[in-house]
């Protein structure tokens, strides 16, 4: 892409701050990523990613050497010469439910007053309908516009995403302030949806908890077609055909999570209730997905042969897959694990194996996997299991040499909670197979 006269800073270079820097430096903005992390701005001079991301370090390595992205510690000499300056802080969630917004107060505070007359303010941070005052008052001028432009980057095609989004969503109070943001997306074929700032703020919460919905909706058909002998797979092909349904977030799974969808499924419920409204549906959802974790764990003890309240004591479970989906290393809000937690809470042991696991484990990965024995393949996990459970979709998983695993277990079941494998082909190797509202 053509370099604009553009110049853009970012505050904040986590996922979203990183990819939204290095996708507008590639469409063509100059961009400067600030961070108070010295370390991670130090190794992304040098070119180190802090997180996985598919196509990501091919963009910040390219753009960087065309002098179109720079890092730096300092904000206020960062966004002193920008035009539109984004925030992409965390907003993390209180017990009640509802959004930190210190974070992004403490960003917009310490950005306020080295603002250039005219410049364009973004949240892109997910915050409850309304933040765009709490960024404007944090910010204390009058002569600067807040902006909200909401992302829909999905973890682990987070650039894909960014360079061919469905739309881009900008709500903005004054047509300059819209404008001068459009035009860091100009170079992209898509639709955008103008609109207030409450309104945009409103489509990020939106948009995810209907995602959500349509995952838990298609978990309950799934129970509903173990019960009644029906297969989710015909099913989901039958409805999903249907243009008004879509085939898209109809995959039945272990439960939905991540650092999205269950921070914004329980903020939408918070948001709507401050405002007098009980979201009932959305509760409904939230609580059809910790149902979903559950029947997970009690397919997987009674594959052990075991009834709910039995202690697992003594039972080997080969876990493969840790992430809360395949294509990150995000462990957080992770199904699998908490799955896994809960199994361990039963008195099973657990030996697990991710493709992302297999080297020396960052801080989160040893924080988070305390007590876990992480194996380095995914035959080192099943050997001398009782029972293995693919929970994170990996394309390897498809591949696996089901002969062989079934030599190395002690028992003889697997139960897939992402319908990966072909249960003809699991049964042929001389193993029990049990998924997802499967016959
Ligand atoms: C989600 C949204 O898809 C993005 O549009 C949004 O920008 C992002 O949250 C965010 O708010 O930042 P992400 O959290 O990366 O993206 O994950 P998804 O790919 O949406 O998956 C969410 C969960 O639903 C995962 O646990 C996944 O395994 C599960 N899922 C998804 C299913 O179980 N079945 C499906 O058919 C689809």
């Amino acid at each position: 892409m053509r370099p604009t006269d553009n110049t853009v800073a970012v505050v904040g270079t986590g996922y979203v701050g990183l990819t939204t820097g290095a996708c507008l430096a590639q469409l063509g903005s100059t961009v400067t990523c600030v961070d108070i992390d010295v370390d991670k701005i130090e190794r992304l001079r040098l070119g180190h990613l802090p997180i996985v991301e598919a196509g990501l370090a091919e963009i910040v390595r390219d753009m960087s050497a065309a002098g179109r992205l720079h890092f730096s510690t300092d904000p206020t000499e960062s966004v002193s010469g920008a035009d539109v300056v984004f925030l992409c802080v965390p907003t993390p969630q209180d017990d009640d439910g509802s959004a930190d917004l210190s974070y992004v107060e403490a960003a917009a505070a310490s950005i306020g007053p080295a603002l250039k007359t005219g410049a364009v303010v973004v949240n892109k941070s997910t915050v409850p309908v309304g933040s765009f005052h709490v960024v404007s008052d944090a910010l204390d001028r009058t002569d600067v516009d807040v902006v909200s432009n909401p992302e829909f980057l999905r973890e682990g095609t987070a650039v894909h995403d960014f360079l061919n989004p469905d739309r881009v969503v900008i709500g903005a109070e004054s047509d300059a302030a819209a404008a001068a943001v459009r035009a860091l997306y100009e170079s992209l074929d898509t639709e955008f949806i103008l609109t207030d700032p409450a309104s945009a703020e409103t489509i990020k919460y939106a948009a995810n908890g209907f995602l959500a919905m349509k995952v838990s909706f298609v978990n309950s058909v799934a129970a509903m077609c173990e019960q009644v002998g029906a297969d989710i797979s015909s099913v989901v092909a039958g409805i999903g055909s249907d243009h008004r349904i879509g085939s898209e977030f109809l995959k039945p799974g272990p439960g939905w999570g991540g650092s999205c969808f269950p921070k914004d499924s329980r903020a939408l419920v918070a948001i709507a209730a401050d405002h007098g409204y009980d979201f009932s549906l959305m509760r409904g959802v939230i609580d059809i997905n910790e149902q979903q974790y559950e029947r997970m764990v009690h397919k997987i003890i009674s594959a052990l042969g075991l009834f709910e309240h039995d202690r697992l004591s003594g039972r080997v479970v080969g876990a493969l897959g840790l992430t809360f989906k395949a294509g990150t290393d995000d462990l957080r809000e992770s199904p699998s694990l908490r799955i896994l937690d809960e199994l361990r809470r039963h008195g099973a042991a657990v030996q697990a194996y991710d493709p992302t696991t297999t080297g020396e484990l960052n801080a989160v990965q040893r924080d988070r996997l305390a007590g876990y024995e992480v194996r380095g393949t995914a035959i080192d996990a099943a050997t001398g299991a009782d029972a293995v459970v693919v929970l994170t979709e990996w394309p390897e998983f498809e591949e696996l040499d089901l002969g062989k695993i079934a030599d190395v277990m002690r028992g003889d079941t697997l139960v897939d909670c992402r319908n990966l494998l072909d249960p003809g082909e699991v049964r042929a190797a001389g193993l029990d197979y049990d998924g997802v509202g499967r016959r």
